[in-house]
């Protein structure tokens, strides 16, 4: 289910939206380089909607033609900002490059893992210490920064891209299991604490998408879904749902993993799941 690099569906406008109040604002989307990634069909749907985009990512190279493509296609401001994330000047960084843009939807989407997924004590602990440092840390650096710039407006909405594996656990993947339930816990108690406050939090739940090559084959094909369907889920979703899971076969997965096994039963099913998903034994 490999979809080839620079095919993209043409874009439809979301019917109803929050985004769409937005029209002519700024979008910070992260981890939206790669050209078959989620990060990159958020942007393409903003874009569509008349959004400008301020767009992070690691690879530098990369980020400079998807940010070309956009302009091109859509007729839409872009300032791409090539950085590390796990860089603690980071945030500093963007709003430098971006010179006062006031963001109105922020959608924090990067994320590292090791792509050889080893068990939680064969990685190296540096690796542990990196991944924290992106995908927790840099994630409460956005929204920290941004986030207040919100709430003083009383404007502005929040996406939260986590996983499934943050609400089950995840054997093999196990670092990125807790990374992604931090990013869980924070987003929901956020959503809480900005109630009426005129700015919308959603966390997206996500399972597994094509985003990634063929490192999904092993897994049932009927779980993987499409970056741009889910795009426009998450984006509809905005401001009247706190949790999305955007596809119906992870909700079905998740309702048995969460409401109907016993916690350790579930980690044992899960665990042998992602055994024969990733060809561990
Ligand atoms: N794909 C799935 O099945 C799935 C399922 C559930 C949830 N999600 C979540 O969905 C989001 C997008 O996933 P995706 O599959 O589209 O992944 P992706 O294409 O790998 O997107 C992540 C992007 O973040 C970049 N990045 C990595 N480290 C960074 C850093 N230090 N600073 C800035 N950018 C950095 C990546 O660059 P590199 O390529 O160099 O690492 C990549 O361009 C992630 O949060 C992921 O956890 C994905």
């Amino acid at each position: 289910m490999v979809r080839a690099a620079g095919h993209h569906p043409s874009l439809r406008r979301l019917r109803k939206s929050r985004v769409r109040e937005y029209r002519g604002g700024w979008a910070l989307v992260t981890g939206a380089a790669r050209d078959v990634g989620l990060g990159y069909a958020f942007a393409r749907q903003l874009a569509a909607e008349g959004l400008n985009l301020i767009l992070v990512d690691i690879l530098d190279d990369e980020l400079a033609a998807r940010s070309a493509e956009l302009r091109t296609e859509f007729g839409v401001d872009v300032i791409s900002v090539p950085c590390d994330m796990g860089d603690p000047d980071a945030i500093d960084r963007i709003a430098a490059a971006t010179d006062g843009a006031q963001v109105d939807l922020l959608v924090c989407n990067h994320m590292f893992t090791p792509s050889d997924t080893p068990r939680v004590l064969d990685m190296p602990l540096d690796v542990h210490r990196r991944m924290i440092d992106i995908n927790a840390r840099g994630y409460t650096d956005l929204i920290h920064r941004y986030g207040n710039q919100m709430r003083s407006r009383g404007r502005g909405s929040i996406v939260i891209v986590s996983s499934g594996v943050g609400l089950t656990s995840s054997p093999f993947t196990g670092a990125y299991g807790a990374n992604k339930a931090f990013q869980i816990g924070l987003g929901e108690a956020l959503w809480f604490e900005l109630l009426g406050s005129g700015v919308d939090v959603l966390v997206m739940v996500g399972g597994l998408m094509n985003t990634q090559g063929d490192l999904f084959d092993a897994y049932p094909q009927w779980l993987i879904s499409e970056p741009h369907a889910v795009v426009r889920r998450v984006l509809s979703a905005i401001g009247r749902k706190h949790m999305l899971v955007p596809s119906l076969p992870n909700r079905l997965f998740l309702l048995l993993q969460t409401r109907l096994m016993s916690r350790r039963r579930a980690v044992m099913s899960i665990g042998q799941f992602q055994a024969k998903g990733l060809g561990k034994s």
